[in-house]
């Protein structure tokens, strides 16, 4: 008998992805394990129950019968309290476990004796990238920012000549270009909009370039040292941020979309664009802030809500992106834990993980019962 893999409802508010689908059941089938949904996990990304027991899952009424057997747990948020008592000491866990912030409910969980395993800790190395999560909802929220600032845009996106007159194109500029940014500047591209982009790694300026972007940054000595070693960017110093601004003001003001995704890990989110720049520009513009549920990059932009300024720029600080489009969502994450599945079988395909293994062992944040990122301890 294979290991099971229970896969659990989502019940945060607003959180509409699923951590397994009918394919990805199947899949994980295919490689010996035996597979517990919990009913009506799929609903809101539109995979019914039926699909996944035609895929070989079977249903548990809820999560407890679900965790009940379970020797490894998939979800995509950290399971609440009610759920932790019912994982079996021991079980792998795997989820979006947001460690840096919900520390509180780290904890508890790690109480429970389970090994957890923070998707947003997979190491990125060649080797982790089909299981990358953050990588892979990232993009798909890029994607949707820049749908939902269409939306929210009171004009169109293309340039259009028409017989009763032109159409101008909208000017959409992009804060941060990580996996997000880079979506959201392909994605405004193909709607017709001129894009500018601005970012503090080097390395982005080819990449905004090769997707047809016209890059704007200061590029003095600390951008030159900016990316990490694991690719992220470091804080930038007071200096370099008030540069930075004054570098951007002019062009702030001259912009119809903004849409904003810059990101340090582990610290609160840079604050790109302030009241004045936001004052500053036109009514009607719209600025999507990506990095509000880490405190925002734009002053002003409120979680969960869209902030109309005096001058009529609306400020879009929606929670949870990747959820609006649920079923692409769920179907890449659940890939990434497929993925990452394959790392948890020894060759008689028993689950025995290498907790050696640099991806897990980078991913992985308790175990034991105690905490065990180094990143984490103490913390
Ligand atoms: P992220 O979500 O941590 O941050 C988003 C962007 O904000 C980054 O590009 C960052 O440089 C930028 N940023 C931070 N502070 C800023 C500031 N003050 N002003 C302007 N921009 C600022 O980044 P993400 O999307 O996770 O990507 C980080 C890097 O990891 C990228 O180089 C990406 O290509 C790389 N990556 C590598 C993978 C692999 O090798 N397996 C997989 C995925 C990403």
């Amino acid at each position: 008998m294979g290991a099971t893999i229970a896969v659990l409802k989502e019940r945060r508010d607003g959180e509409t992805r699923v951590a397994a689908t009918p394919d990805s059941v199947k899949k994980l089938i295919a490689m010996g394990f035996s597979v517990t949904v919990e009913t009506g996990a799929g609903l809101a990304a539109s995979y019914p129950d039926a699909d996944y027991l035609a895929a070989g899952a079977s249903l548990a009424p809820d999560g407890k019968a679900a965790l009940s057997t379970a020797d490894v747990v998939f979800a995509v948020r950290g399971p609440e309290p009610e759920a932790i008592a019912a994982i079996k000491p021991g079980a792998i866990v795997a989820a979006l476990l947001n460690p840096y912030v919900e520390k509180a409910s780290l904890e508890a969980l790690a109480a429970a004796g389970a090994s957890l395993i923070a998707m947003e800790f997979i190491p990125r190395i060649s080797r982790a990238q089909a299981m990358d999560a953050l990588s892979s909802q990232a993009n798909l929220a890029g994607y949707r920012a820049v749908i939902e600032a269409a939306e929210a845009y009171g004009r169109a996106l293309p340039m259009m000549m028409t017989a009763a007159g032109t159409v101008a194109a909208a000017k959409v500029f992009v804060m941060g270009v990580g996996v997000a940014g880079l979506q959201a500047i392909a994605t405004a591209r193909r709607l017709g909009a001129v894009v500018t982009a601005t970012d503090v790694r080097p390395a982005t300026k080819e990449q905004v370039e090769s997707l047809g972007a016209k890059f704007l940054a200061v590029e003095d000595e600390e951008f030159k040292n900016a990316q990490t070693a694991g690719g992220y960017a470091k804080e930038m110093s007071p200096e370099y941020q008030a540069k930075q601004a004054a570098l951007l003001s002019t062009h702030l003001a001259k912009q119809d979309i903004v849409i904003t995704t810059a990101l340090i890990p582990g610290r609160p989110a840079p604050k790109l664009v302030s009241a004045e720049q936001v004052a500053s520009m036109k009514p009607g513009s719209v600025i999507v802030d990506l990095a509000v549920e880490q405190g925002g990059n734009v002053v002003g932009a409120v979680l969960g809500e869209v902030a109309v300024t005096a001058n009529g720029v609306k400020i879009l600080g929606i929670a949870n992106l990747p959820a609006r489009i649920a079923a692409d969502a769920s179907n890449l994450y659940a890939r990434n834990l497929v993925n990452l599945s394959a790392l948890f079988l020894d060759k008689e395909k028993a689950l025995a993980p290498d907790w050696d293994d640099e991806i897990l062992k980078g991913a992985l944040v308790a175990k034991g019962g105690a905490i065990v990122h180094p990143g984490l301890k103490g913390a």
